[in-house]
């Protein structure tokens, strides 16, 4: 098939990389001259384990390309996915559309042959049906059928993801639409039977239910874990007791310093202003966001309670930065607001992060290190805030020969009782 990626961003390239993986013809396009630039000379803009080689592959059998053309573009294929961002308008919760249907419109002019619009995009319930009307389904019949593709790559993991989904979610009432793209899936589907049919706005909630109840599952164990914390309990051990029933599932039951990224927090607020807008009440996905939104209070507190609450000319390490591990995604992270709230409080800040050093922390008092003895080096406290793999084996005397490193742990990585018995001064979550 001859496939049109409007957007390379995260999902744009992602999908669009997957999708010429499997034999399509897919031109990834964006308004961004430079990004195009890049791509172009094999310079991937996101972080994303296994893109590079992904791209220059198919790039190099010809069957992936980089535009800035939109028109002709859109001319030359024959599926065209919508991929660009719907940022959280900040007043109202909503998600902005107006990148959607700024590429709607040139769309429109270029319907040269029947196209099926697939919005992989994360847009508010009924946007499909308001594409439709741009596009003027009346004057352009026959020439185009629109249909809702939700997307579930998380960062880090976005090839995985996309290459053995746990289900494709196609909506649209046309059949012709339904099946050209069952077709497009077929080599990720076939054995496993996880094609998904259904009408293009439950496609288009079910995006959003499911990273609200996501991000409701760690909202729920993280406050279970504040519990655990008060009955010296190990919040790992309810995540795996309660995590075992296959009804309840064990992924997501991980307590650490709340959800950040570019989705659940996006993605909850904007189903919230849906609910409003259609005079729902969904009183759970409320205390989601307002829980999460008051987790850093709890961090605060906890470091307060560390620190015995000294700061001044105290030194402390945050070991990653970003909002996860995998990726060098910064929006929402934790430490961006525990870093300047710490040297608010009079402490300097040393940090090391394998994806490299962040425009956010470029002021005084927070210093970069391109490794972690360095970013160590005579500190008072040690946060470990994200968990990639690196951080797993620490030898904390090595790092800190000089003093008693206190440890705080925000991802669990190490056992309370080993760290006890080597006489580490070391905090967790929920335990
Ligand atoms: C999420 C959804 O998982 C994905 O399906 C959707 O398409 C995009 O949004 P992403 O935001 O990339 O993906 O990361 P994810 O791995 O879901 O983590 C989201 C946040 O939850 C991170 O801050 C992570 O640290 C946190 N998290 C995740 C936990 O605190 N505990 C967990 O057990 C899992």
């Amino acid at each position: 098939m001859k496939i049109c990626m409007i957007g390379s961003g995260y999902v744009g390239l992602v999908s669009g990389s997957c999708f010429s993986e499997l034999g399509n013809h897919v031109i990834c396009v964006d308004n961004n001259l430079n990004k195009i630039i890049s791509l172009k000379n094999g310079i991937i803009p996101i972080y994303e384990p296994g893109l590079e080689e992904l791209i220059y592959r198919n790039v190099k059998q010809k069957r992936l390309k980089f535009s800035t053309n939109l028109s002709k573009s859109i001319q030359n294929s024959d599926i065209i996915f919508i991929c660009v961002g719907t940022p959280t308008n900040k007043r109202t919760n909503e998600a902005n559309l107006k990148y959607v249907f700024q590429v709607v419109s040139s769309i429109k002019k270029n319907l040269n042959k029947y196209k099926v619009i697939v919005n992989k995009s994360t847009v508010p319930i009924t946007t499909g049906d308001k594409i439709e009307k741009i596009l003027n389904i009346k004057i352009n019949k026959n020439k185009f059928d629109v249909v809702s593709n939700p997307e579930f790559l998380r960062e880090g993991e976005a090839i995985r993801d996309f290459m053995y989904p746990d289900r494709v979610v196609i909506g649209t009432s046309s059949k012709k639409a339904n099946n050209i793209l069952k077709n497009l899936y077929l080599p990720l589907t076939k054995k496993t039977n996880k094609y998904f049919h259904t009408s293009r706005r439950a496609a288009e909630l079910i995006k959003y239910a499911s990273n609200a109840f996501l991000a409701t599952k760690i909202t729920y164990i993280n406050e279970i874990s504040n519990l655990c914390e008060k009955l010296n309990i190990d919040v790992t051990d309810i995540s795996v007791g309660i995590g075992s029933d296959e009804r309840i599932g064990s992924r997501f039951l991980r307590a650490g310093p709340g959800y950040g990224g570019s989705c659940f927090p996006k993605d909850t607020r904007a189903l919230l202003s849906i609910s409003k807008k259609f005079k729902t009440n969904l009183s759970i996905v409320k205390s989601t966001v307002k829980s999460n939104d008051e987790r850093i209070k709890y961090l605060q507190k906890r470091i307060k309670e560390i620190m015995k609450n000294s700061f001044k000319g105290k030194k402390i390490t945050f070991l990653g930065v970003t909002f996860k591990a995998g990726t060098d995604d910064m929006r929402d992270a934790s430490s961006l607001k525990l870093i300047p709230y710490l040297v608010k409080k009079g402490s300097r800040i040393s940090y090391y992060d394998p994806t490299g050093i962040k425009s956010e922390f470029n002021r005084k008092k927070v210093k970069y290190y391109n490794n972690i003895k360095d970013a160590c080096n005579n500190s008072d406290l040690l946060i470990l805030h994200t968990e990639w793999n690196e951080f797993k084996q620490l030898n904390f005397n090595k790092l800190n020969p000089k003093k008693n490193l206190k440890i705080f742990d925000l991802r669990n990585l190490y056992s309370p009782v080993k760290m006890k018995k080597k006489n580490y001064e070391y905090y967790s979550i929920g335990r």
